[in-house]
Parts: C-alpha cells; structure tokens; sequence
C-alpha cells in the first residue's frame, strides 16, 4: 500500500487507473480505524480496481469547543489494518495541502438537512463535512465512495449533495458495526473509561426497546422516543443530547411510523458524544428492522486488522 501525502499524486494514480479503463473507490475517514472502517475498505476492496482510503481529521467540521486537538491518532496501526484489508493508497495529507490559504471561503451547505438532530448542537459540522467530501471527490475522482450507516444524518446530507451537485459518484452506504455487547464502533469510544464503556451500551438497548415497541404496534412517534428517553434516563452517566424519528431520505420528522424511517439519538457520557441509531420500514403490520451487525468478539485491538 502506499501512503501519499499530495494532492497531486493522489491524482496521477486515480487518473493513471481510469485511463486504463479502471474503476476507483473512495473511503472518506478521519483514521483511527476500527472494524467499522475496515467493512468500507472490505467492501470498495470487493469492488474496485483501485482502492484509495483518505485519512484526514478535517478541522472545518470541528467546532473550537470541540475535540479537535484530542481527537485519537494512530497512523502506523491504521496503515497495518488497511493494507491488510487490500487498501491501494492512503491519503493522509496534513492540513496545509487541503486548505493552503486556511479555511476555505467556498463551502457546501445542504439546507434542511443539517439543521436538526446533530446539526443542533453542530452547527457548523456538516458544511465542514460535505465540503470536504466534495474536495475529496474532486481530488480522487471515484465511480463509487463508501460511508457507514453509522453517521446516518452525514450519509443522508451526502447523498443530498451529490444527487444536487450531480457529482459524477455513486455514494455506497454501509451497515453499521457494533461491537459484540451492541456498542456502536467510533474512533471516540477510546475516550471512555472503564465504567462509561460498561454504561455505553444501554443506548443500543434503548434503540432495540423502541424496535420491541414499535414490533408490538406503537406508531406514534412520541410514544416511542419517550420511551428510549426514560431508558437511558435510568441510566446516570448517560446524557442524552437527543433521540428523534426522521423520515429516511428527507430526515423530515415524523408523527405517524410508517415507511422508512430512522430513529437516531446522540448522547455525552464523559469526554465522549456518541451516536446510535436504527433504521426501520414499517408498512402496515409488517416491520422491517436494520439494526446494524455485531463483531463476533468485541472491541478489536487497534494494531490486530
Ligand atoms: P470517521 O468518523 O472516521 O468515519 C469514516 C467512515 O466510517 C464514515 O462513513 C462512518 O460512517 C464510517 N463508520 C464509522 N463508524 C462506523 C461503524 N461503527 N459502522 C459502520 N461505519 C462506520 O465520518 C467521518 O470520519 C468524517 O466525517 C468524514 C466523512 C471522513 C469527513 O471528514
């Protein structure tokens, strides 16, 4: 695998490729992989002739009050897991090579999407996100870029963005991957303490319980997200930023269960803001649950692909 720090080169390799006929997949990371990130490698692995990871903590989605500067860091692990996945190139560039005059004055803002659920409290999160997934797009030029169903809001802004831009790319969204006890996998979960890792998983167990509602014929919204607070309300480490039911593609809010939906819900719980949801198709009696896969055998080692 090789490991490229320019712009440039990233370019002549994705250009060399296409030139040949060749297909490129995209995975967009921010490093500090875990096995979330590995099943996107896996997956653009399976299905391209070129396969480019870019690893780049982008500070335009950081907030100043935010983790920036603490946010983890282990580029010799994640180049022994990537290459072990089949990963072609990394793209690690520092952040004088994607931004040389500082933040950028042009930006992509996806309205209506970004306002609620994480853009509450992050109101300049996704501007700094789909900006730099349209850098990245630009730079690496890929048929294909795979994001995880973790980040549901980010996947749902990104497609927005690229069905509007009519970006030349197809976005692959992937299942979400938990570890065995149903914590969602994130680079964050490496804030945790000992006690706040054993208290993390309630908030998966507070989504399954709204799926047991809802299987039983709840369909009134409130109902079900009043039940997902008082869960985890029961749990004291635990400070619930929101959980709220979006239609799927709009991330319009819903009254009434019925299509596709997402029940999404952020949370502090020490040092740490962790994201969960699950998404769900209801269609009369019948429910139809995606609540993402479980690793056979928790949280794996960083350095162990
Ligand atoms: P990062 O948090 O590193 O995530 C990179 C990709 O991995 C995203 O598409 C995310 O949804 C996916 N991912 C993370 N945890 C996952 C899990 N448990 N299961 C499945 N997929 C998971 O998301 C970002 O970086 C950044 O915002 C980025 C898109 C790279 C822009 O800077």
């Amino acid at each position: 695998m090789k490991v490229l720090t320019t712009i440039a080169e990233v370019r002549a390799e994705a250009d060399a490729v296409r030139a040949r006929g060749g297909s490129v997949g995209l995975v967009p990371t921010m490093g500090y992989y875990h096995e979330g990130h590995r099943s996107l490698m896996d997956a653009a692995v399976a299905a391209h002739d070129l396969v480019i990871v870019s690893s780049f903590v982008n500070p335009t989605q950081f907030a100043p009050t935010e983790d920036l500067a603490a946010y983890p860091r282990d580029a010799d692990a994640d180049d022994a897991l990537a290459e072990a996945a089949g990963v072609d190139i990394t793209f690690r560039p520092v952040v004088e090579e994607m931004y040389p005059d500082g933040p950028p004055r042009t930006t992509v803002h996806v309205a209506g999407l970004t306002e609620g659920m994480c853009g509450a409290t992050r109101p300049t999160h996704f501007d700094g996100v789909t900006t730099v997934v349209a850098k990245l797009f630009s730079i690496v030029g890929p048929c294909h870029a795979y994001f995880g169903r973790k980040d549901f809001q980010q996947l749902a802004v990104v497609r927005r963005m690229t069905r509007d831009l009519d970006l030349p790319v197809t976005i692959v969204g992937c299942p979400l991957v938990r570890e065995a006890g149903g914590l969602a996998l994130s680079s964050r979960n490496a804030y945790l303490t000992a006690e706040e890792r054993t208290a993390a998983p309630a908030l998966h167990a507070a989504l399954l319980g709204a799926v047991d509602a809802i299987r039983a014929g709840e369909r009134d919204a409130d109902a079900v997200t009043t039940g997902v607070r008082r869960e985890i309300a029961a749990v004291s480490v635990l400070d619930l930023e929101y959980v709220e039911i979006r239609d799927a593609s709009s991330l319009e809010p819903m009254a009434t269960l019925t299509g596709e939906f997402v029940i999404a819900l952020a949370a502090r719980i020490g040092r740490a803001r962790l994201i969960d949801n699950v998404v769900l198709t209801v269609r009369g009696p019948e429910v139809d649950a995606d609540v993402g896969v479980r690793i056979a055998d928790g949280p794996p080692s960083q350095a162990t692909p």
